[in-house]
């Protein structure tokens, strides 16, 4: 079928060799739905500008949509030997209608159609990977709200820094997927231009209007320069590194799940349903699912890095090159999907064990910093000078094998005479925490604030 309809110019049969390096067939079938999308709006276009009789537009119509049944139902398999989902719709037509098919390809390449349906595709994925970032965030919100006075340490280097709340540390990530859908948003923004129309690379002298397809395909309008458009990846480079970023940070998240959950934390348990054991020692309960997010970050990077090398040094306009450009964004859009629907179940369904994680900040002279802040305050002292009597103080501790806020007073005065009463309130974890009432910092009020304006910014998301 695609020898008769795309081989002018070669006689001979193309060697099978050939045909597995050429036919994208096996992955670009992906792209049925767009293909046959794109070539109504485009058969649309044609008739209305009297470029086709309405009477094969009609055929082509019914066709179309009577292909798309077939492979829907599985009569029509996409298994053929044809080049690509294009040459394999346009011959299915074909055989079906006649000759009106053979006018569907008239003031069009595949070069421009390509170019269509995979931006359609991304463009359908982009938003299907943003709403699930808005079902995660919500998700995390859940979360936070549960845990708005749970005490962690916070860290820095993973040592224990000062105390947080765990609402605080979910808001975190909550920020990060924020971000992370924005980004989706304004690359879906910048690339909802259309490029049918653009033929192979300079326009066609056919008396087409590319405004007409642009419309019905539910872009903004067509695309500004035809010989860029058909050679132009950078709404797939887009996605690709949206999804990039967004696994680093599901990733950071697992990494995080994953310390959290051994023996040496206990900080959350994972539900059974989101664990595995071990095939030998029979007392494993293994973090396999976080483990799988961090690795997954893997195969995005690479397939971002590899359009990214294939892109590189093309000469304008299309080059068969660009062909390389799909399978790796078909991986990540498919990655990225079932990453978010896991992880969202994953921490819907952990367990946050409070009691450990208020333990552990007993470890660490959490409130140390708040010592060397009240020097400042109530004594008047510099900064560094306050540092250096915290850290004495922060040794006698050690020495007592005791944490800086299990002090006396009388221990502190040992120190320095300047440090009153007032300040053995402030050395307890919980008001430390509290403490850090500047915009953004930890305290519970702070992180309701937090909670609050992510929720009217998900509101205004709709
Ligand atoms: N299968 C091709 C691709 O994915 C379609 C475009 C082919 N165009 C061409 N002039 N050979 O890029």
């Amino acid at each position: 079928m695609s020898k008769k309809i795309a081989s002018a110019r070669i006689s001979e049969k193309s060697s099978q060799l050939l045909q597995d390096l050429n036919n994208s067939l096996p992955f670009d079938k992906l792209l049925y739905r767009e293909d046959i999308e794109g070539s109504k709006a485009h058969a649309f276009m044609l008739a209305q500008q009297g470029i086709i009789s309405k009477e094969d537009y009609g055929k082509i119509e019914t066709g179309l949509v009577e292909i798309l049944e077939e492979i829907e139902s599985g009569i029509f398999t996409l298994n053929g030997d044809d080049e690509d989902i294009h040459m394999a719709i346009e011959g299915r037509l074909t055989q079906k209608i006649g000759d009106a098919g053979k006018r569907l390809h008239t003031a069009r390449s595949r070069n421009d159609q390509v170019a269509l349906d995979f931006r359609l595709y991304v463009q359908r994925s982009t938003k299907e990977i943003a709403e699930f970032l808005l079902k995660n965030i919500t998700t995390l919100i859940k979360v936070a709200e549960e845990h708005t006075e749970t005490l962690l340490p916070g860290m820095t280097h993973l040592q224990h820094a000062q105390p947080i709340n765990f609402a605080y540390h979910m808001m975190a990530y909550a920020s990060m997927f924020k971000r992370d859908y924005e980004r989706f948003i304004s690359s879906y923004e910048r690339n909802n231009y259309s490029p049918i129309g653009c033929a192979a690379l300079a326009g066609t002298p056919h008396p087409i209007n590319r405004k007409i397809t642009a419309e019905k395909l539910g872009f903004y309008t067509p695309t500004l320069n035809c010989l860029d458009t058909v050679s132009d990846r950078d709404f797939a480079l887009e996605i690709l590194f949206n999804v990039a970023t967004m696994m680093m940070h599901i990733s950071r998240l697992s990494e995080e799940l994953i310390l959290w959950s051994a023996s040496e934390f206990r900080w959350v348990t994972l539900s059974d349903r989101h664990a595995t054991g071990s095939s030998i020692m029979p007392q494993k309960k293994n973090p396999d699912i976080p483990e799988l997010l961090r690795g997954k970050t893997g195969r995005v990077n690479g397939n971002l890095v590899g359009l990214l090398t294939v892109m590189k040094g093309l000469p304008l306009a299309y080059n068969k090159d660009m062909q390389e450009d799909k399978e790796g964004v078909f991986d990540s859009v498919r990655t990225a999907l079932l990453s978010l629907r896991v992880l969202d179940e994953m921490i819907a369904e952990m367990k946050v064990n409070t009691e450990q994680m208020e333990k552990a900040c007993m470890i660490g002279h959490l409130s140390a910093t708040d010592l060397a802040d009240y020097l400042v305050r109530e004594a008047g002292l510099p900064f560094r000078d306050a540092y250096h009597i915290t850290g004495n103080v922060v040794n006698l501790a050690e020495e007592k094998k005791m944490d800086i806020s299990e002090l006396s007073l009388s221990d502190l005065q040992s120190i320095d005479k300047r440090i009153g009463e007032n300040v053995m309130i402030l050395l307890d974890n919980r008001a430390s925490m509290n403490a850090r009432r500047s915009e953004g910092g930890t305290a519970t009020i702070r992180t309701l604030d937090q909670i609050k304006s992510l929720k009217a910014w998900l509101l205004a998301q709709g």
